[in-house]
């Protein structure tokens, strides 16, 4: 399939008979709950392509980033030779827009322009034009439904992102209604042990209660980056990885180990007392 869409691609980009035009091959527009800084923040983040959107980029390697955009090899799903391209997204919010380019490998020359446009103050409409130049008339329809069905995928995946980092986002503004609690019971042995990994709140805040060697211990569910979900996260021998932007943490030291500079919240302790799991402020 890889070296399929790799051939289409190479006849439009190097078959001489068809026009060097670059033509609108289609337009996806969708509205999107979320507010223009949480879609501008989605733009500028590349960090989280081969990890939100992993069964569409096996890879990427940044080569220069700032707040006017990035530029970046990347590697499509599956990860092959085929695949490979150069990407640049830049941003312009004077004129609502960002524009990303495939500056070499494959789809050369396509041209991505996405224009946001505010409808109210928690709403946006996204108009996406998709350009290819020299695109033969049999290779359109092929193009259309391929931009069409990949960037609803982008758009659902991106939107479940946004849209819970603005809801925890929100959380941490509320103060009304805080909890101080020294202590909480969780539950016998019995109940919860069934049921791990369980998920618990405490002083207002989530953690996920895991068993490691043999012992029970919490951690938080918000990651320390960009407030992404680890109630679900993949764990391995005490290594979480969140699944936004693949950052992995340490359960133990609650040290991120990837190499970034965060380090994940506090969790309360967990103490067993004749069969009964309690949560203690640490
Ligand atoms: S939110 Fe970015 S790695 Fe978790
Ligand atoms: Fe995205």
């Amino acid at each position: 399939m890889a070296l399929l869409t790799f051939l289409s691609d190479l006849s439009r980009q190097f078959l001489p008979s068809f026009s060097n035009k670059t033509s609108l091959v289609t337009t996806y527009t969708r509205e999107l709950p979320i507010n223009l800084e949480r879609m501008y923040e989605n733009a500028l983040d590349y960090e989280h392509l081969p990890f939100l959107h992993s069964s569409t980029f096996s890879k990427l390697e940044i080569l220069d980033a700032g707040d006017w955009g990035w530029k970046a090899k990347a590697c499509l799903q599956p990860k092959s030779v085929f695949n490979k391209m150069t990407l640049e997204l830049k941003l312009d919010t004077e004129k609502n827009r960002w524009v990303t380019k495939t500056l070499s490998g494959l789809g050369k020359g396509t041209e991505v322009w996405t224009h946001a446009i505010p409808i109210s103050e928690n709403k946006i409409k996204v108009i996406v034009d998709f350009y290819v130049p020299k695109l033969p008339f049999f290779l359109r329809k092929k193009y259309t439904e391929l931009y069409s069905d990949l960037y609803a995928q982008l758009y659902d995946e991106d939107l479940w992102m946004m849209s819970d980092r603005q809801k925890e986002l929100d959380k941490l503004k509320k103060t009304d209604n805080l909890i101080n609690e020294e202590n909480k019971i969780l539950g016998t042995l019995e109940e919860i042990k069934p049921q791990l990994p369980y998920n618990f709140e405490f002083n207002n805040k989530n953690y996920r209660l895991i068993e490691l060697n043999n012992n029970l211990i919490a951690h938080s569910t918000i990651c320390p980056h960009m407030l992404g979900p680890l109630n679900d996260a993949d764990l391995n021998n005490g290594i979480l990885e969140c699944p936004w932007h693949g950052y992995k943490f340490d359960i133990n030291t609650r040290k991120c180990i990837s190499g970034q500079k965060c380090r994940m919240a506090p969790a309360p302790k967990i103490i067993i007392e004749n069969k009964i799991i309690s949560a203690i402020k640490n």
